[in-house]
């Protein structure tokens, strides 16, 4: 197990989220739902109030102070997130509104222009609906084939999948780097040779790995990358894509409007250079701001240090829950193999009740379906209960959630017996 640094000092992080104050149902709130989204430190929040109360102004077009101001701010950050994930050029960094919207805008340009009739897809059956439909709808329109690489038994990519069904055919393989459901690790870089030596492109969804690892595109070795902020400890509404330029410049524009234009005129535009000629219409420049307050924190913690307290914490939770009666856990066993993550269900209790009752005692979990479907079939169940974890979890809260799930079990077992 990896040390947890001096530096890395919980108490002090926790001071920084004030939410972590708030008391839920009278118990102090244990918060174990971060791979849906992060709590905020008061740096980001302040961030956001200081951009509304001092600079509020559009960008790129004016040339007032203010206008100024904001749009120093505003491309400021993309340059923080090049360096955050170690791309080449700030061009390449393009802002969406989410995860999801940078899929959506890689599989209506790119995907239209490059994969047709016959092409394939290869996904993992780990993707998160945002992974999944895009792709379905692409397939839908062009005649194009998805193709979905196999899970060992305890829910890692199997490569020997990849390497018989990444083929020539094999237009774009695209994959989630870590599950949010099970929390696998999936080891993306090996997969991109794989799609690169048939010729086929490779997209990462980063959504839950970018937030919790150190990720540097050129060891990826990926030719898209997508995350959103929101589950970084940004703002909501603010999504990234990154590519390198000459994909970028190679691929039409996703919509058109203001400011991804460099000339008009009645029957025809010309588009604007990288990486605006992909942000049309007024950008979130308020929260697009405030994400760079959450890199400035992350990069100061270190995503090694982040990694290795969630590694920490996770082995204590899994050893912990493995002591509950009845519960099956899903994933792979061990804490180095996968991120924060851990879902689980207990044999005859729904994951919606047992939801409810822990939340009585303050604790915060998802439960459902989390956006997959087709892996909830695949494993057999409609649902689980998930608890994930990020800089601000500590064991005593782990130490919560066990207790809250045995008093669950009390209570649910007592209502199942009556
Ligand atoms: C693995 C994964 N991919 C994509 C997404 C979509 O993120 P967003 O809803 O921010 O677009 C999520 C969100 O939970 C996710 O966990």
């Amino acid at each position: 197990m990896l040390a947890c640094p001096k530096m890395f000092d919980i108490d002090t992080i926790r001071k920084d989220f004030p939410i972590l104050e708030r008391e839920i149902e009278g118990r102090k709130l244990v918060y174990l739902d971060s791979a849906a989204t992060s709590q905020k430190p008061q740096s980001v929040i302040d961030a956001l109030v200081n951009y509304y109360a001092d600079y509020n102004a559009n960008i790129h077009r004016g040339v007032h102070t203010l206008s100024e101001e904001a749009t120093a701010a505003y491309e400021g950050v993309r340059e923080k997130i090049q360096a955050f994930i170690g791309a080449p050029q700030s061009k390449e960094i393009i802002f969406t509104r989410n995860a999801t919207e940078a899929i959506n805008l890689v599989a209506s340009t790119w995907g239209k222009q490059n994969i047709k009739a016959g092409d394939e897809i290869l996904l993992t059956p780990l993707e998160h609906h945002s992974n999944l439909v895009p792709w379905q709808m692409l397939a839908a329109e062009v005649g194009a084939k998805i193709v979905f690489a196999e899970l060992t038994a305890d829910g890692r990519l199997d490569l020997d999948s990849c390497r018989r069904l990444i083929t020539s055919k094999t237009k774009l393989v695209a994959m989630t780097q870590m599950s949010n459901v099970l929390g696998t690790i999936v080891p993306v870089a090996a997969v991109a040779k794989l799609a690169h030596a048939q010729g086929a492109l490779m997209l990462v969804d980063g959504a839950q790995s970018v937030p919790h690892l150190p990720v540097a595109v050129k060891e990826l070795g990926c030719d898209f990358l997508v995350f959103s902020m929101h589950k970084m400890l940004g703002p909501t509404g603010v999504g990234v894509l990154w590519a390198p330029a000459e994909i970028l410049e190679s691929m039409p524009p996703y919509m058109g409007g203001g400011d991804m234009i460099s000339a008009v005129w009645r029957d025809r535009a010309l588009y604007n250079q990288l990486p605006w000629k992909f942000e049309a219409g007024t950008p979130n420049i308020a929260d697009v701001i405030a994400s760079g307050a959450a890199i400035d924190y992350l990069a100061q913690l270190g995503m090694d240090n982040v990694r290795a307290h969630e590694v920490e914490i996770t082995e204590y939770a899994l050893k912990r829950l493995r002591d509950l009666p009845g519960i099956t856990i899903y994933g792979p066993e061990s804490s180095q193999d996968r991120g924060g993550v851990i879902s689980f269900n207990f044999a005859g209790l729904h994951p919606h009740d047992l939801g409810q009752i822990v939340n009585e005692d303050g604790v915060a979990i998802r439960v459902g379906h989390h956006c997959c479907q087709p892996l909830m079939r695949d494993m057999n169940v409609t649902g689980t209960a998930r608890a994930s974890f990020y800089i601000y979890n500590t064991k005593e809260e782990v130490d919560a959630l066990y207790k809250a799930l045995e008093n669950a079990q009390k209570v649910l077992g007592h209502v199942a017996c009556r």
